[in-house]
């Protein structure tokens, strides 16, 4: 503790670094103490902004101030650095991916269990904007029933150079935006059983690891979800798209841009066939003005910067699990290995 705050420190010092020593500063129950980064440049760089730069992995974790530290290196390394920092006697917040395999995590959850310290996952997204008016549609049971869930993230960019488009570093989409929208998505089906997966991924501008993915999940219940992000794609569709017994809503940006449209009646639904492309269709003209109400996004989603770190603090000082649990982390490490496995069998994955 430093000033009755908990000392924090990050190790890996590049954009996801950055981020978490800016971000301490809004928390009044942080102390960002400093960093450590293999990279002699990034060190240097960092001293210059005015942050402390740790010598050594080995400094850092001897600071008996240091209560927490955050992993924010590439993902490949989140295993054995999360694994010395809680056999150093501190807590731990790692990255997401938390890492790449069951068998990892395990061994870290071990670690964790033995020395009694925090471990949990950087799963920020959980307090998105998108994400939390999508929860409340859903908990308040807004559109009836929902059946199906489409969730989209789209670049136009590839993926970003350096590790990202290396396997062996845990490069590529699923482990990177995928882990968000997953865990999303598991986070709100809580409770429900997942019953399938099939996935695809994208091989479009890197063959090392994925560019991008899309993956079809089942849920008791007759509930799906699909998923897709794609680093290839020029014209923009809706994040979220969401259809329910009762309506539609739409999500087409992280700015919350969309809309919900409501069915009045749904017993008068007859109409005159229409003209489409060559032929006719009664089935797919579209409504009347009267028939269908529009409606706002609710106001509930907006973004919560705060409330990762706010949750940590709280579960520090209570010594409680914090919101991202060794569970949830095990069930999407699981659901992220079917992924690979489903798009390289070309098979469906049943839970
Ligand atoms: N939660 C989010 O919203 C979010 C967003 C982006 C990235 N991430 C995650 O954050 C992590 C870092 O991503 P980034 O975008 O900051 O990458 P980055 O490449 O910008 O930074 C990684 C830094 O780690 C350093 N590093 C590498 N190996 C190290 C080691 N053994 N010890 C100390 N430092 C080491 C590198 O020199 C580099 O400066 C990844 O796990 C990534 O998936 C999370």
């Amino acid at each position: 503790m430093i000033n009755n705050k908990f000392g924090h420190a990050v190790i890996g010092y590049g954009g996801m670094g950055h981020f978490h020593g800016e971000r301490h500063e809004h928390i009044k129950d942080l102390e960002f103490l400093g960093f450590y980064d293999i990279d002699p440049a990034v060190q240097k760089k960092g001293e210059e902004e005015g942050a402390h730069s740790y010598s050594s992995r080995a400094e850092l974790l001897a600071d008996e101030r240091v209560d927490l530290v955050t992993v924010a290196t590439p993902n490949d390394v989140h295993k054995e650095i999360v694994i010395d920092a809680l056999r150093a006697g501190k807590n731990v917040i790692c990255e997401k991916p938390v890492t790449m395999s069951s068998e990892d995590l395990e061994d870290m959850i071990a670690v964790a269990n033995e020395t009694g310290k925090m471990f949990t996952v950087h799963q920020n997204r959980r307090y998105d904007g998108d994400y939390l008016k999508v929860k409340h549609i859903y908990e308040n049971n807004t559109l009836g029933k929902i059946h199906c869930f489409e969730h989209r993230v789209h670049g136009s960019r590839g993926v970003p150079s350096g590790w990202r488009q290396e396997k062996e570093h845990g490069g590529g989409m699923v482990l990177d935006w995928g882990v968000h929208l997953l865990d999303q998505m598991l986070t709100l089906m809580a409770g429900k059983k997942m019953l399938s997966v099939y996935a695809e991924c994208t091989h479009i501008t890197n063959f090392d690891c994925d560019d991008g993915f899309k993956a079809i999940i089942k849920f008791e219940g007759d509930v799906s979800w699909q998923i897709e992000v794609l680093t290839n794609n020029f014209i923009e569709m809706p994040l979220w798209y969401v259809c329910g017994e009762n309506g539609t809503a739409v999500i087409k940006n992280w700015k919350g841009d969309g809309e919900i449209v409501m069915v009045e009646d749904w017993e008068n639904r007859d109409s005159v066939p229409i003209k489409a492309g060559v032929g006719l269709t009664k089935t797919m003209a579209p409504r009347t003005d009267d028939s269908i109400k529009h409606f706002p996004l609710p106001d509930e989603g907006k973004d919560d910067w705060d409330a990762y770190y706010l949750d940590i603090c709280d579960a520090l000082k209570n010594g409680r699990e914090p919101n991202v649990t060794h569970d949830q982390q095990r069930k999407l490490i699981k659901l992220i290995e079917a992924i690979f496995e489903s798009a390289e069998k070309n098979v469906t994955i049943k839970f």
